[in-house]
């Protein structure tokens, strides 16, 4: 339990730019510093993030990012046990020029170097923030994921289900930009849909049909085109009332879809202990895990990722899982959206089970977190869905 491990954590895989320091301390992981560089105001003339803008941003601001994450956390390079970094998936330009970075830190201090699965940095979150015990289940959903995954150890995640086609982040974006709303499209669709009536539009909820916990967004988006513009036929404009109105009926449809999709994710995940009432210990832990406070096991619902902002879709997934008699955690926004802590943290796991790589650790733009699940279709504007 006494372990100290401290590692630097890159992270530049889609239009942040970020570093963190994270420790590892008698059995509780604290967070020493944690830089995020948007590049937000770089892509927002073009509607979507640019790949060769973001890499040639990630190149300038990587080196700056660490130096100011070392310093906030009042280390040098040689304080740290291990530097990690996103290796993948996500755009390569951006995902390259982390791995360079940190391969040429890794040489340089003589530090070991691990790779760390993007998704798994999402997915490992809970742990770092409130300890949680494997397994639990997983729904990342941003801008450019959605996926159920039960997290099994560091390095086991099963992948339940995920989206088809667009992230649900992806369709509030879409949404905002049909509507003449600003980006990003979450938050500006949630503050009109306060106002709305969730009721007056007719919008599908995708899949809900088929068995399983895939979803599908890309045709409420077309549904949205549609009202939207018979909406206009029929007035001869969009009235603020309309927009609102048309924000809340998709805003519904998606948080339906996603509380609907994680009630069979459960039932799949746990659902012995759920149906059972009774439940178990945890299966096998890690030895390492002890590390970390846990008080006891119950099955759990944890959330990651932008989306995971919306109140309206987390008291729907709340409210799932209390029904499931589950527990719900959501880590502190800063935490949900990419950041290089939970790469650092990742790291940190990794290297607990000992993962180390070389100098020929390569930057991959797909990378599925679990390999016996079948390849997701199609890649959004925010590149590869893996
Ligand atoms: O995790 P994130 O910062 O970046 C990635 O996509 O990787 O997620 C950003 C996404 C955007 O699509 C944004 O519109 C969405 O999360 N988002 C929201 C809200 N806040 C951010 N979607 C719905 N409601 C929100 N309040
Ligand atoms: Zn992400």
């Amino acid at each position: 339990m006494g372990e100290t491990i401290t590692f630097l954590g890159l992270e530049s895989s889609c239009d942040d730019t970020a570093a963190a320091v994270v420790r590892l301390r008698g059995g509780r992981a604290e967070i020493l510093s944690s830089v995020v560089s948007s590049q937000t105001e770089l892509h927002a003339a073009f509607g979507g993030v640019v790949p060769e803008i973001a890499a040639r941003a990630h190149v300038e601001k990587l080196d700056l990012c660490v130096e100011q994450a070392l310093a906030e956390a009042g280390l040098s390079l040689r304080d740290v046990d291990g530097i990690s970094v996103t290796a993948g998936p996500g755009l390569i330009g951006g995902v390259m020029a982390g791995v360079m970075c940190a391969k040429g830190l890794a040489i340089g201090s003589g530090k070991p170097l691990v790779g760390v699965n993007h998704l798994a940095g999402h997915a490992l979150t809970p742990r770092l923030t409130d300890g949680l015990a494997f397994p639990y289940l997983m729904l990342l959903v941003s801008g450019g994921h959605c996926q159920f995954l039960l997290a099994e150890g560091p390095e086991r995640f099963r992948r339940l289900g995920g989206t088809i086609d667009d992230a649900p982040g992806e369709a509030f974006d879409k949404t905002a930009k049909l509507l003449g709303l600003p980006q990003p499209g979450g938050p500006s669709v949630e503050r009109a849909a306060r106002q709305g009536d969730a009721g007056r539009f007719d919008f599908p909820r995708p899949l809900m049909d088929r068995p399983g916990c895939d979803m599908s967004f890309s045709g409420l988006k077309t549904a949205l085109l549609r009202a939207r513009d018979a909406a206009v036929a029929e007035a001869g404009g969009l009235t603020e009332r309309d927009r609102d109105d048309l924000c809340a009926g998709f805003q519904r449809a998606v948080a339906e879809v996603l509380a609907g999709k994680a009630r069979r994710a459960l039932k799949i995940a746990f659902g012995q202990e759920i149906e059972g009432g009774d439940i178990r210990t945890p299966p096998v832990h890690p030895p390492y895990t002890a590390a970390v406070q846990n008080d006891g096991w119950r099955p759990m619902l944890a959330v990651a990722g932008g989306v995971a902002a919306n109140g309206e879709i987390r008291a729907a997934l709340e409210a799932v899982a209390a029904e499931a008699g589950a527990g719900f955690l959501a880590p502190p926004l800063r935490l949900c959206t990419d950041n290089a802590a939970m790469i650092a943290w990742a790291g940190i796991e990794r290297f607990l089970a000992g993962a180390r790589d070389g100098m020929d650790l390569a930057a991959r733009p797909r990378w599925p977190l679990d390999d016996t699940a079948a390849p997701m279709l199609g890649a959004g504007k925010r590149g590869a869905k893996a």
